[in-house]
């Protein structure tokens, strides 16, 4: 079960049954479509978010985390998959849905407070993932959040008129050490300290040991 854990803007929490729907409304959404595939025509069908909604559930090497406000409205999804313990690596996607969320931290905010927990809690040295170049907000969050570029996929798609790359990026332990005192000094600050809750829903509220 993952955790639910509260930063200074975002709470980020394990997906439920009852965020099936709004799930598969992100997954249909055409600017989603293209930011995280570079098709935004891309569509998934019920079954297949509920086959994967089961996967996360079952299969301890993926999960996807709901991106919450502070009040507890859905507003974006955090999903990671590939997290194998034996060699401390996993790949994550991040999207939050509505426009007017965008560009106002949410996304950067839940990012970090779940790289502190494969850092911390699952033992990872390395988590990676793939942007592409036309997505400059996205790229400017991750590096706020400690990624840097590993490598380039020239003309992996093409969209809006001409081809676009894919732009590996990845961050590390070592770099996550460097970060995450600023981070926490910022949960500090909000009063949260990036704590978890113990389970979703619960009131209880336990900072990090
Ligand atoms: C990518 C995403 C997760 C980033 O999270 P976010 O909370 O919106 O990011 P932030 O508000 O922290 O912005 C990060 C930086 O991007 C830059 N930025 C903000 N809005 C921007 C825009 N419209 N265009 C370009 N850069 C922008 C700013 O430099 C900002 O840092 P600053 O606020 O310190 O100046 C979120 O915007 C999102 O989900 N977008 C749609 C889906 C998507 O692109 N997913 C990623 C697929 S790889």
């Amino acid at each position: 079960m993952l955790p639910t854990v509260i930063g200074k803007l975002a709470m980020m929490r394990e997906v439920l049954v009852d965020d099936i729907q709004q799930v598969w409304e992100w997954e249909n959404d055409p600017d989603m479509g293209l930011y995280l595939n570079a098709d935004p025509g891309k569509r998934m069908s019920m079954d297949e978010v509920r086959r994967r909604f089961q996967q996360y559930r079952t299969d301890p090497t993926s999960g996807l985390f709901i991106i919450c406000t502070l009040d507890k409205l859905s507003i974006g999804m955090l999903g990671f998959d590939r997290l194998y313990r034996d060699i401390g690596t996993c790949r994550l996607f991040i999207g939050i849905g509505p426009e007017r969320y965008r560009g106002r931290g949410y996304g950067t905010d839940g990012l970090r407070l779940v790289l502190r927990y494969f850092f911390r809690d699952m033992g990872v040295h390395k988590v990676q993932l793939s942007v592409y170049d036309f997505n400059t907000r996205a790229m400017a969050s991750y590096r706020k959040c400690g990624f840097d570029v590993e490598s380039v996929r020239r003309n992996i798609a093409y969209v809006n008129g001409g081809w676009c790359d894919s732009i590996e990026m990845a961050v590390t332990l070592d770099r996550f050490a460097e970060l995450e005192p600023v981070w926490e000094a910022e949960w500090a600050q909000a009063g949260t300290e990036g704590g978890t809750l113990e389970a979703s829903g619960s009131q209880r509220f336990s900072p990090p040991a």
